[in-house]
C-alpha cells in the first residue's frame, strides 16, 4: 500500500546501469491530482526515477506502489496493461509513431483500450484542438515541427484521462513563451480532469504550474528547499 492519501509512492529506489548508478536510495509520492515538477541536473537520475515509478524499468531495488499495487510484483503483462489504462506519457524523446497521421497518434492509446475508431478520432480531434494543433491532424510526424510535435504528445497523453501523467521535458523542443503555453495547457487539462502530473522540467517559471517540486541530485530525491541548502 502507498503511504496514506498518496496515489504513487516509491521508496529506496536503487538503478545501476552497469557499475554507472543512476538511483541511490530515492524516495518519492504524489498525491491523486497533484503537479509535482522533478528538477535536477543532467545525469542526476529524473529520467531513471520518472521510469521507475511508470514501471517501464524494474529498480534493483527498493519499491514502487501505486494504490494497493506493488508494480514490483506484477507480471509484465499486468505492468503494460496499467500504463494504458492508469497512466499517460510525455517522453523526453518524442515517441510519436512515424507511419501514423498525428490524429491517429493521439487516437492510439484509445484504440488500444477498446474505444471504438469513430469515438477514438472524435476524442483525438477534440485533445488536438485543445493543444492548437488540430491544422496537422492529417499529417505524419516528420512533416511537422517539433514544437508542433511536442503538442501532439501530450495531446496523446491526455486523450485516455490517465490518473497519473508522466511527462519529461515536454517542453524541451520549444522556446520559451512556447514551452510555458504547452505546460499551462497541460497542468490545466491535468487538474480538471484529477489526474496527477509527475513532471520533469528546466522551464524556470516551474513554480506557476506545480504544487510541489523536488530536486534528483546524485540519485536521491530532496524536497526543493532541502534541495537548496
Ligand atoms: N540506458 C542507459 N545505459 C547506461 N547508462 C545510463 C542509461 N540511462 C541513463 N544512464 C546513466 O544514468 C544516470 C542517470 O541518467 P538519467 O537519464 O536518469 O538522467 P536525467 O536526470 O534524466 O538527465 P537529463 O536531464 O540529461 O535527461 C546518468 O549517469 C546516465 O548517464
Ligand atoms: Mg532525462
Amino acid at each position: 500500500m502507498t503511504p496514506e492519501g498518496s496515489l504513487l509512492a516509491a521508496e529506496g529506489l536503487h538503478k545501476a546501469y552497469g557499475r554507472t548508478p543512476a538511483l541511490v536510495g530515492a524516495d518519492f509520492s504524489i498525491h491523486p491530482g497533484e503537479v509535482v515538477a522533478v528538477l535536477g541536473p543532467s545525469g542526476s537520475g529524473k529520467s531513471t526515477l520518472l521510469h521507475c515509478l511508470a514501471g517501464i524499468i524494474t529498480p534493483d531495488s527498493g519499491t514502487v506502489h501505486y494504490g494497493p499495487h506493488a508494480l514490483t510484483g506484477l507480471t509484465d503483462a499486468q505492468r503494460s496493461a496499467l500504463r494504458r489504462t492508469d497512466f499517460g506519457f510525455v517522453f523526453q524523446f518524442g515517441r510519436l509513431v512515424p507511419e501514423l497521421t498525428c490524429l491517429e497518434n493521439v487516437a492510439l492509446p484509445l484504440r488500444l483500450n477498446g474505444t471504438r475508431r469513430k469515438e477514438a478520432e472524435r476524442r483525438a480531434h477534440e485533445w488536438l484542438a485543445r493543444l492548437e494543433v488540430e491544422a496537422v491532424a492529417g499529417r505524419r510526424p516528420g512533416e511537422i515541427s517539433g514544437g508542433q510535435g511536442q503538442r501532439v504528445a501530450v495531446a496523446r497523453a491526455l486523450a485516455t484521462r490517465p490518473r497519473v501523467i508522466f511527462a519529461d521535458e515536454p517542453t524541451g523542443a520549444l522556446d520559451s513563451l512556447n514551452g510555458e503555453r504547452v505546460l499551462t495547457l497541460l497542468t490545466d487539462a491535468a487538474r480538471e480532469t484529477g489526474a496527477a502530473v509527475v513532471l520533469v522540467t528546466h522551464e524556470a517559471r516551474v513554480a506557476a504550474y506545480s504544487d510541489r517540486e523536488v530536486v534528483v541530485r546524485d540519485g536521491k530525491v530532496k524536497d526543493m528547499l532541502a534541495g537548496l541548502i
